[in-house]
């Protein structure tokens, strides 16, 4: 189990009983600090991330926060179905294990852009596959924890996500590919997500919230893109808040006691969304995921 050697938290056992908080793409920037202010808060964090070398960087800088910090990082590459199944068996053993099989919090948090269409393994659009079907995919394996944990589902979504429908039709966008519709698109899906498994699973005790970060100065602008996009990006994210400020509002949603209400975040407050974000449209979106990864989300 690759995530085994990079747990170097110290003595993760069950003797005064934590939560536990998984963060998708916690190697760096908004899943990174969100990381390190969830454990300040005293929560066990289980981060996947894609690369053994900022696994190790991100680890080293939550451990010198605080020594005592009860870390784990698991590798992935989520943009691939596979990778995704691969992990959630490793991390459901983990949880077994270590956790009495609970997960407080999922955070699908990793994400990326593109500049041009690019395809996983599976032949998906990436960002369609990492910042939606990988969340999917991946929150599905992981209800049987979640559920236990009577657990809340976050995901990190975007204000870009308004003025677009979802192109069912196409929705890869393959046929005249516009990078930034992809990405608008994908960030739709994620609200898409938490309203139908809220839906579906509010009865069995889960909550599914979306946090709009707003700009965050990151640098997700200028991995794997083209020079235009790192250009602007290089320019665009020096207006953006620090990571610590989105990592405020995920705190907000796993520290109420009883789950607010709401569905989309922005600086600890309920905001509103697109009108695309319907039952039916949520509907339309998990058929047409399960389809594409293999899976069924059973009604409870
Ligand atoms: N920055 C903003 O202004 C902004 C605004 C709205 C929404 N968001 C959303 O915020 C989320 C986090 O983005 P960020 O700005 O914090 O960017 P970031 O610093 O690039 O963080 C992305 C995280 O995802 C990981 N990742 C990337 N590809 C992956 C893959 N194939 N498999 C597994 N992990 C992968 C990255 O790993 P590495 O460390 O190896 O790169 C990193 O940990 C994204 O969903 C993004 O859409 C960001």
């Amino acid at each position: 189990m690759l995530g085994a050697g990079l747990d170097t938290s110290r003595e993760m056992t069950q003797e005064v009983k934590m939560k536990t908080i998984l963060i998708t793409g916690a190697s760096s920037g908004i899943g990174l600090e969100t990381a390190r202010t969830l454990i300040r808060q005293g929560y066990s964090v289980i981060g996947v991330a894609r690369s053994e070398a900022n696994c190790d960087r991100a680890k080293e800088m939550i451990l010198s926060d605080n020594p005592n910090a009860k870390i784990i990082f698991f590798m992935a590459d989520l943009m691939q179905q596979r990778e995704v199944v691969r992990v959630a068996e490793e991390i459901t053993l983990y949880l077994n294990e270590k956790c009495s099989g609970e997960l407080y919090a999922l955070i699908n948090n990793a994400g990326c852009v593109r500049s041009w269409y690019m395809t996983t393994d599976e032949g998906y659009e990436q960002q369609f596959a990492l910042n939606h079907l990988a969340g999917f995919l991946l929150t599905h394996k992981l209800l049987p924890a979640l559920i236990k944990a009577q657990g809340r589902v976050i995901m990190t979504g975007s204000e870009s996500h308004k003025g677009i429908k979802v192109r069912w039709d196409n929705i890869m966008l393959s046929r005249r590919y516009n990078p930034l519709t992809a990405y608008k698109q994908s960030k739709l899906c994620n609200i898409l997500f938490a309203k139908g498994l809220n839906d579906r699973y509010a009865a069995a005790g889960i909550r599914a919230y979306v946090v709009d970060p707003g700009l965050v100065n990151t640098d997700i602008g200028s991995k794997e893109t083209g020079a235009l996009v790192n250009f602007i990006w290089s320019v665009r994210k020096r207006y953006g808040v620090p990571p610590s400020v989105p990592a405020k509002t995920y705190e907000f949603l796993c520290e109420q006691k009883f789950p607010p209400d709401g569905l989309y975040y922005y600086f600890c407050k309920e905001k509103n969304y697109s009108k695309q974000v319907t039952s039916q449209n949520a509907d339309r979106l998990f058929e047409l995921s399960e389809r594409l990864c293999d899976i069924r989300y059973e009604k409870v």
